[in-house]
């Protein structure tokens, strides 16, 4: 059984629905470790609440280097396989991705290559788009430019507010990264150049 780690920055609504798809036996992998570098992220509530070893390393007064380094040794600690970034709002650097080279999966709130950054949603809304989405994708050394493992669609409706295109897209989210995670955990991944290959 694969051993994951989740990195997260606040609500943790993803890593909820990560633990309850293992906790259904959806999903089969072993949530090694959260982490945080928000001390009041909710998400390390959460974690807590299904006992599972959580940390908040704080970014503040360290070099990212440093930062990293605490953060690695945790993996290390805990013989991390997979790393979920779950709305983790921190740029990782070459080190770090060197180090965990494919081995590591972002969620963006946004159907990429359009709208990367720190906004998916509201960059999709503010230009008026009729489909947004989001995606998930190995992470490389780019802003949200790693091969796409897996990509929902989420058609703009007439009514819509930015929040509820918002709440809908969250619960495609949720969908969307237990089945990445279930892929890479079967093996079933294969990185060729920008394409992912999944495997049956
Ligand atoms: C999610 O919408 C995720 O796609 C986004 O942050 C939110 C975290 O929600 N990530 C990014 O924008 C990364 N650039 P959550 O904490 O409730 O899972």
């Amino acid at each position: 059984m694969k051993n994951i780690a989740v990195l997260i920055s606040g609500h943790g609504t993803n890593l909820q629905s990560i633990i309850d798809h293992i906790k259904a036996g959806k999903l089969k992998c072993n949530l090694a470790v959260v982490i945080s570098n928000k001390e009041d992220a909710y998400g390390l509530v959460r974690a807590k609440k299904a006992k599972i070893p959580a940390y908040f390393i704080d970014h503040k007064d360290i070099s990212r280097e440093e930062h990293e380094k605490k953060i690695i040794e945790i993996l290390k600690k805990y013989k991390v396989d997979l790393v979920v970034l779950a709305g983790y709002m921190r740029i990782l650097t070459p080190h770090f991705i060197r180090e965990y080279k494919n081995r590591i999966i972002n969620i963006h709130p946004a159907l990429l290559p359009s709208f990367p950054g720190t906004d998916g949603y509201g960059d999709t809304w503010k230009y008026g788009c009729k489909v947004g989405g989001c995606t998930i994708h190995f992470v490389d050394e780019g802003i949200d430019t790693g091969p796409i493992i897996l990509q929902k669609i989420n058609p703009l409706r007439e009514n819509d507010t930015l929040e509820s295109f918002k709440k809908r897209g969250l619960k495609l989210e949720h969908q969307a990264f237990p089945e990445a995670i279930k892929l890479f955990c079967e093996g079933r991944l294969k990185i060729e150049g920008r394409k992912v290959r999944v495997s049956k």
